[in-house]
């Protein structure tokens, strides 16, 4: 369950994590922040290149500090944050999955306008690891 305090806690995270953002070719700044089932936050921001297509998004920034850092993996609930409300892209939609079940992710903008949807709402029919079991 998550609780009011970690929903805007993860909130705030993500609005400070879009302002860690590289975007200068897209000036399309994104923040992530991901919350791990034992109750840990953790940030990711976009970072492009001037290889346009070696640009990372926010979400699997987040995702793969997650991994990286160590510890529990379950996601329990996301948070993006963009100037105007923008979704996940399809590659981080995938990404989440594998370590989220359909948990809410809050699309949030610039303005503090909040839409509520679920990871399973953005990608149905997902592949996912139990699909590679025998
Ligand atoms: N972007 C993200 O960080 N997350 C998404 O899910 C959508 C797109 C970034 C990639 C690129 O740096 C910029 O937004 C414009 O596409």
């Amino acid at each position: 369950m998550i609780s009011h305090n970690q929903k805007e806690a993860l909130i705030q995270a993500a609005a400070a994590a879009r302002q860690q953002a590289y975007a200068p070719y897209s000036n399309y700044p994104v923040g992530a922040a991901i919350l791990t089932e034992d109750g840990r936050i953790i940030t990711g921001c976009n970072v492009e290149n001037a290889s346009y297509g070696l640009s990372m998004c926010a979400e699997r920034t987040a995702v793969f500090k997650m991994v990286s850092e160590g510890g529990q993996q379950r996601i329990q609930a996301v948070v993006v944050c963009t100037a105007n409300g923008g979704s996940p892209c399809g590659a981080c939609r995938q990404v989440l999955t594998e370590f989220a079940g359909d948990v809410p992710v809050w699309l949030t903008d610039a303005a503090g306008n909040i839409y509520e949807t679920t990871l399973y709402a953005l990608l149905p029919h997902h592949f996912g690891p139990e699909h590679l079991t025998k």
